[in-house]
C-alpha cells in the first residue's frame, strides 16, 4: 500500500512521488490549507492538503485524530522559515494529490499530540493506543534489536536455541506457581516453569553443549517495578565449562551489547565475594554508582550503656553500622525525620545519627542525640573509623543484621540518588562466593540459588557444616539491579541427594518431585553450568525506562491482572466441571462477584 513509511521522507525525496500510510496525529486547519501530521511507526510527516484537489480537501475537513489514512502526492521542501529542525522529516512535506480514509477512529481514551500526564491504568486499559507513542514503540524496536544482537551473539558462539515446554511440573525458584488444571486428569495439575532450569539441564545430559532460550517464565510473587508476573529471560546453559569461562563470556555479550547498540564502553566487570557487597553495601545487588560505604562498628559499641547499640552488637546475629554521608550535616531535621520514616520501611527502629561540626573541638564538635550515651571516646573512635570530616553526617543502624543491611543499604542508595552522589553511569560488577543456603524464619535452610546449584566443597563439608557452605553461583548486577543469575550445577547423584536431605526434601519428595533430574544424572550428565538474564530488566535499564512495565508490550498490573482483557477472567460452570474443579469462594470474593453481578 504504502512506499515509504512517514518517517523514511527526506530531501533526498524531493519531486519524486511517494504514498503513505498511517495515523493522523494531529489536524490543523489554516484556512485555505489543511496540514495533517501524519504518524506510524517510524515517525512523522507533514501533508499539505489544499483545495486544488476538492474531493481530498473535502476529506480531509473530515479528517479526526487516529484516523487511518492513506496520502499519495509530491515530497517538496518546506517553505523557507517554516522548517522544523526538531523532525528528522523537517525540511520537506508532502503535497496530497489523493487521500484515503481508511478508518475511523473514535476520539482516543486520551490525547497522542501533546503530553499529558495520564493515569497508568487508562494506558494499559487502551495499551493499543499507548503503544503508538513514539517512546512506547521505540522501546519496543530497542528490545528487538536487543533480542537480536543477543541471538545472533550466542548463534556465532554455536548456542542452540532449543524451546521447552510451557505446560510442566513445578521448578522450585523460590516463587509460588501458576497451575493449571489438567482436564484429562482429574485432580491432577500441570505448573507453568518458573524458569526452564531443569529442563536446560536435561539438555547437557542430552549432548545439546550449549542451549540458549528466549524463554518466558512465570511466577506468582509480589511484584514490584522490576518484577512480573511473567517475564522473559535470556537462557543460557552451557557442559564442560567452569564458572570462570562463563562469566567471561557474559561479561563479553553484555559489554559487546551496550557498545553496539547504546555505544556505551562498559567497564570490566569487577567480581565481589558476596559476604563483602553484604558488609561494605548491605545489598548482595549493590550499586556501585554510589559512593558511600556502611562501616561495621560492633567492636567499638559492645560495651556502651546505650542498649540500643550495645545489645545488637553482642548479638552474633546483630550488626551495628556506620553510614557516613560527606556533606551530610547540611541535612534538616525534617530531612533526618523523613529517612527515619525511610528506613523503618525496612524494620529499622530508628536511625541514630551524629553530625560533625568541628573535629578539632573533639566530642564537642558533634551534635546528635546519642553521643552522651556512647561516651565521648567511643563516639571519636567511631569517627576516626568511618573518616569522618567536618561537615559530614554518620548515620547508624543497630539491629538483627538482616534488618541493618535492608534499612541501610536502602537508605544508602537513597540518600546517592537524593544528593547526587553519583560517580558514574554505569556500574557493572559480579557477585560471587554466595552461601549455599539461608536460615528460613522456622530455622530450616533454603538454598540461595536454587536446589540445583553446586556447592564449592565435597558431599561430606557440605554436610557437616550447610550454613558455612559457599556455593558456584554468580549474579551479574548492574546499577543495583540484578540483572542475571546462575551457577554451576550439580552433576553428580550423591550431591544432589545430599543438597535435598539438607533442604528437608526427603528421598520420596525428591524422587516424586525430581525423579527424572535423579535419573539423568545416573545416565552420563556432563559437567556443566549457566545464568539467565532477566531480559525485560535488562532493556528496562539500557532505556532508562522507570518500570519493566514500560518495555512490556502488554504488562500486568501491580496485582497481577491485565486491564485490557480483563485477565484472570471468570470461566463458566461447565469448563469448570470438564476440569474438574468446584471453587471455594471466600466472603469477601463471593460479595465482590455480587456487587458486580448487580451491576446494569
Ligand atoms: P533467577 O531466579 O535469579 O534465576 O532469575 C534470573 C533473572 O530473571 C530475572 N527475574 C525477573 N524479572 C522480572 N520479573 C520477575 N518476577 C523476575 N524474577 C526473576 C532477574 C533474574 O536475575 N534458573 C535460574 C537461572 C540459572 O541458574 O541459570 C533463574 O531463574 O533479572
Ligand atoms: P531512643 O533511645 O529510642 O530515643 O533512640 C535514640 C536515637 O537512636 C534516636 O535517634 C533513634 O532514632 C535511634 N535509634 C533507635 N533505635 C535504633 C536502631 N535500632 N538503630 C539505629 N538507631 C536507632
Amino acid at each position: 500500500m504504502r512506499s515509504h513509511y512517514c518517517g523514511g521522507i527526506n530531501e533526498a525525496h524531493i519531486d519524486q512521488e511517494v504514498t503513505l500510510c498511517g495515523w493522523v496525529h494531529r489536524r490543523r486547519d489554516h484556512g485555505g490549507v489543511i496540514f495533517l501530521d501524519l504518524r506510524d511507526r517510524d515517525g512523522m510527516a507533514q501533508v499539505v492538503v489544499d483545495p486544488d484537489t476538492p474531493e481530498s480537501f473535502a476529506l480531509a475537513e473530515k479528517v479526526r485524530s487516529e484516523y487511518v489514512v492513506k496520502v499519495t502526492g509530491r515530497v517538496r521542501r518546506r517553505p523557507a522559515g517554516t522548517e522544523n529542525s526538531n523532525m528528522p522529516t523537517g525540511q520537506v512535506e508532502l503535497l496530497c494529490k489523493e487521500l484515503a480514509i481508511l478508518n475511523a477512529s473514535a476520539t482516543p481514551p486520551f490525547p497522542l499530540d501533546e503530553y499529558v500526564d495520564v493515569g497508568e491504568d487508562v494506558r494499559l486499559r487502551y495499551r493499543f493506543v499507548d503503544l503508538r507513542r513514539p517512546e512506547m514503540i521505540n522501546r519496543l524496536r530497542f528490545r528487538s534489536r536487543v533480542t537480536s544482537y543477543i541471538r545472533n551473539f550466542l548463534d556465532s558462539r554455536g548456542f542452540m536455541d532449543v524451546e521447552t515446554p510451557i505446560l510442566t511440573r513445578a521448578t522450585p525458584e523460590g516463587a509460588r506457581d501458576y497451575l493449571v488444571p489438567s482436564r484429562t486428569h482429574e485432580g491432577a495439575f500441570f505448573a507453568l516453569p518458573q524458569s526452564p532450569q531443569l529442563f536446560k539441564q536435561l539438555l547437557m545430559v542430552a549432548g545439546v553443549d550449549r542451549y540458549y532460550q528466549i524463554a518466558k517464565c512465570f511466577r506468582d510473587e509480589d511484584l514490584r517495578a522490576d518484577r512480573q508476573p511473567e517475564f522473559t529471560q535470556v537462557d543460557i546453559e552451557a557442559s564442560f565449562i567452569d564458572e570462570q569461562t562463563l562469566m567471561q563470556l557474559n561479561e563479553d555479550m553484555i559489554r559487546s551489547l551496550f557498545r553496539d547498540v547504546l555505544s556505551v564502553e562498559l567497564p570490566e566487570f569487577p567480581r565481589m565475594p558476596y559476604a563483602e557487597a553484604m558488609r561494605r553495601y548491605g545489598s548482595d545487588k549493590p550499586d556501585l554508582r554510589i559512593p558511600l560505604e556502611l562501616v561495621d562498628v560492633n567492636d567499638l559499641v559492645e560495651g556502651v550503656e546505650f542498649k540500643v547499640f550495645s545489645g545488637p552488637a553482642k548479638d552474633p546475629k546483630g550488626r551495628v553500622a556506620a553510614l557516613r554521608v560527606p556533606k551530610g550535616g547540611e541535612l534538616t531535621r525534617k530531612q533526618i525525620d523523613d529517612y527515619t520514616r525511610f528506613v523503618g520501611i525496612y524494620g529499622a527502629k530508628g536511625l541514630a545519627y551524629i553530625k560533625v561540626n568541628e573535629l578539632a573541638k573533639g566530642a564537642e564538635g558533634l551534635q546528635s542525640p546519642i553521643v552522651k550515651f556512647l561516651g565521648d571516646d567511643v563516639a571519636l573512635a567511631i569517627m576516626e573509623r568511618v573518616g569522618a570530616e567536618d561537615g559530614d553526617i554518620v548515620f547508624f543502624g543497630a539491629d538483627k543484621a538482616t534488618v541493618v543491611n535492608e534499612a541501610l543499604g536502602a537508605l544508602r542508595v537513597k540518600l546517592g540518588h537524593d544528593l547526587k552522589l553519583l560517580t558514574c553511569e554505569w556500574a557493572p560488577l559480579w557477585v560471587v562466593d554466595f552461601p549455599m543456603f539461608e536460615e528460613t524464619p522456622d530455622g530450616g535452610l533454603t538454598a540461595i540459588h536454587h536446589p540445583f546449584t553446586a556447592p564449592s566443597c565435597s558431599p561430606e563439608e557440605l554436610e557437616a557444616n550447610p550454613a558455612a557452605a559457599l556455593s558456584r553461583a554468580y549474579d551479574m548486577v548492574l546499577n543495583g539491579t540484578e540483572l542475571g543469575g546462575g551457577s554451576i550445577r550439580i552433576h553428580d547423584e550423591t550431591m544432589q541427594e545430599t543438597v535435598f536431605r539438607i533442604l528437608g526434601i526427603d528421598q520420596a519428595e525428591a524422587r516424586a518431585k525430581f525423579g527424572f533430574l535423579l535419573d539423568a544424572l545416573k545416565f552420563g550428565c556432563p559437567p556443566h553450568g549457566g545464568l539467565a538474564f532477566g531480559l525485560d530488566r535488562l532493556v528496562m535499564l539500557m532505556t532508562g525506562a522507570s518500570s519493566i512495565r514500560d518495555v512490556i508490550a502488554f504488562p500486568k498490573t501491580q496485582s497481577a491482572t491485565c486491564l485490557m482483557t480483563q485477565a484472570p477472567g471468570e470461566v463458566d460452570e461447565k469448563q469448570l466441571r470438564e476440569l474438574h474443579i468446584r471453587l471455594r469462594r471466600s466472603a469477601k470474593a463471593a460479595e465482590g462477584n455480587k456487587a458486580e453481578g448487580d451491576k446494569p
